[in-house]
């Protein structure tokens, strides 16, 4: 069976696909072209995808050979799921591995924006490092506020068990479904979209994106939020409108935001939203960790040996 690799995987997935013996096709020493890449996707039977490729009824319709998908994600919203099922495509994720890494950034980024820490360096790296100013600079604290988590899935749990520990933070969240597990070991609270945004002093996105989502937390949404709230997004940029949120920022109708995700990506160098003072942006490295990339390469060859054996991929997003 042929399988496609488009961009280079840690090692670890590359040896698990060797010993299975798949006749592999992957970039070893240099990217492929645009041209390559559509070449061999014509002949692969199995395809594991690196990065945000638009997996939609075209792209299947154009590689009529694909068989199986296996995705170096464990977000899939790049592909039409219900196209790749109504063809009996298996499209497979990477869950659990990269839950901790992302996690971690999306409690980075609270604390970043939270004592406005890029606009601090900036300002030691620029020179207007000026003398002590008992008035200047204050961030807030967080200790005993309230996080609204939207989305309590393995992500959101993680990045609520952090705020927990660390800084006693209430816990509240919204969901397409109540989770009572977790409600219990984090003493979390159940509440609606709008009291979400109306409690919160920080809210942290940790959904699985869907187009209906897009542009949920927009202008409305901002102006609801406290005026201390801090905004933080890991998950994916279409869940917020940009502009609506710079306006929030400049106009300080919330205190900041702190974003792994943009949308599009990469955010262009002039966006204004660089300039803001209270405004951190990083480059969708939210499982960007040894740990978690090999993880991810794990699971992904591991769905795709499966698949090879005629076996249900062990991480099916459509079984
Ligand atoms: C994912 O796995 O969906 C991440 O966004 C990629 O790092």
């Amino acid at each position: 069976m042929k399988v496609f690799i488009n961009k280079k995987i840690p090692q670890v997935g590359i040896d698990i696909l060797r010993k299975a013996q798949l006749d592999l096709v992957y970039p070893e020493n240099r990217d492929f072209s645009k041209e390559e890449i559509q070449q061999h996707l014509q002949t692969a039977e199995a395809f594991l995808n690196v990065g945000g490729t638009k997996i939609d009824s075209n792209f299947l319709e154009n590689y009529p050979n694909i068989k199986a998908i296996a995705l170096f994600s464990v977000g899939y919203n790049n592909v039409d799921i219900a196209e790749a099922s109504k063809r009996k495509i298996p499209v497979g994720n990477t869950p659990e591995v990269l839950s901790r890494a992302t996690s971690d950034v999306a409690f980075l980024l609270l604390q970043m924006v939270s004592r406005k820490v890029n606009y601090n360096i900036e300002k030691v790296k620029s020179g207007n490092w000026k003398d002590f100013d008992a008035l200047e600079e204050l961030g807030q604290e967080l200790y005993g506020k309230t996080l609204g988590i939207f989305g309590l899935g393995r992500i959101g749990f993680e990045m609520a068990e952090k705020c927990k520990a660390a800084f006693g933070m209430k816990i509240i969240y919204h969901n397409r479904h109540q989770n009572n597990d977790a409600e219990k070991e984090l003493d979390a609270e159940y509440v609606s979209f709008d009291q979400l945004i109306q409690k919160s002093d920080v809210i942290s996105i940790h959904a699985n994106y869907t187009p209906d989502q897009a542009n949920l937390f927009d202008q409305t949404v901002f102006e609801k939020m406290k005026s201390n709230a801090i905004f933080v997004n890991t998950a994916r940029g279409g869940f917020h409108n940009e502009d609506d949120l710079y306006q929030a920022l400049i106009t300080n109708k919330i205190w900041g935001a702190g974003l792994d995700v943009t949308n599009p990506e990469p955010m262009k160098k002039a966006n204004p939203l660089l300039l803001l003072p209270n405004a951190c942006v990083l480059p969708h490295i939210g499982s960007a960790t040894v740990e978690a990339r090999d993880g991810m390469a794990r699971l992904s060859a591991e769905n795709i040996v499966a698949f090879a054996s005629g076996k249900t991929m062990p991480n099916c997003v459509n079984p």
